[in-house]
């Protein structure tokens, strides 16, 4: 029987930069949440072979993935079969979640997890749970969170790839304050508020090398959007929104600019298995 496993979007609802590292990474605070939407990864036994579909499929390589790194650090073998429903290298931790979903899967065949899955992609770890959490140091520092209400959300990407040491060598100010203290959150007023007082370090850094990302934001938040921001080094930009109709009226207008858009939710908790 195969195995299936989700690799849902990933959510930098808030992101702050708190510091660099002598290496030159950079420390992060970050609350993560999930999408109810994303890749798909299938393991079957067998030596190592990666097979990738989907409408992301164009220009992603089958030697060089990150699912086969992650089943090398793993030390495990199977044939994997990845649905790329996800645009790439777009902020959502798309290749990241994958990687994970790997992981999570060679687990069930009964692979023991690596030690240092970040060494995959600082949002690994956090993907490997694929629940709210708070992520501090380089990604590394995984602290989970209770699930967050279902709240209808639409991701929208303008097509524009960004380089993610690009947008961390644009930023003006390294040393910022951490986040504030995370509450329980019963619905989309609340988070709302509480991400007002909360930012995303690299949006401007961002849209200073793709200006683009403005325009989502904005188009976000003229279709009804309550609260619009990109998630990671962008460019992918997420809009939360009180139903899900009107969600999926914004994804079908942003959609007629070209861009990739889809109306989701915050994933909800997930099923016990
Ligand atoms: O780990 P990941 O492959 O996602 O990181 C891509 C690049 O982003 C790194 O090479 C680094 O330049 C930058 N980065 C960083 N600090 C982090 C995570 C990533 O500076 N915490």
């Amino acid at each position: 029987m195969p195995i299936l496993e989700a690799a849902p979007a990933k959510l930098n609802l808030a992101l702050h930069v708190t510091g660099r590292r002598a290496d030159g990474y950079h420390l992060l605070d970050s609350l993560v949440a999930f999408a109810g939407m994303g890749d798909r990864v299938m393991l079957e036994p067998g030596p190592l072979s990666l097979r990738i579909d989907g409408p992301f499929a164009a220009g992603l390589s089958t030697e060089n993935n990150l699912c086969l790194h992650a089943a090398r650090l793993a030390g495990g073998e199977a044939a994997i079969r990845l649905t790329k429903n996800l645009p790439v290298a777009s902020g959502i931790g798309g290749g990241s979640a994958d990687a994970a979903a790997v992981l999570r899967g060679l687990a069930r065949m009964g692979q023991p997890m690596p030690h240092h899955p970040e060494r995959l992609g600082a949002d690994v770890p956090v993907c490997i749970g694929s629940r709210p959490a708070r992520m501090q140091g380089v990604g590394e520092i995984v602290t989970p969170l209770p699930p967050l209400p279902a709240i209808p959300l639409v991701l929208v990407n303008p097509g524009v790839a960004v380089s993610t040491p690009q947008v961390f060598a644009a930023m003006e100010r390294r040393e910022n304050d951490p986040l504030p203290p995370i509450p329980p959150f019963t619905g989309l007023a609340d988070l709302a508020d509480w991400l007002a007082a909360t930012r995303n370090d690299l949006e401007a850094p961002a849209q200073a090398i793709a200006p683009l990302i403005g325009q989502v934001l904005k188009a976000l938040r003229a279709t009804g959007a309550a609260f619009a921001r990109m998630s990671g080094s962008g460019a992918t930009c997420f809009g939360l929104f009180d139903t899900a109709e009107r969600a999926s009226i914004s994804a079908t207008v942003l959609k007629q600019h070209g861009w990739w858009a889809v109306a989701t939710e915050l994933a909800p908790p997930p099923a016990p298995r």
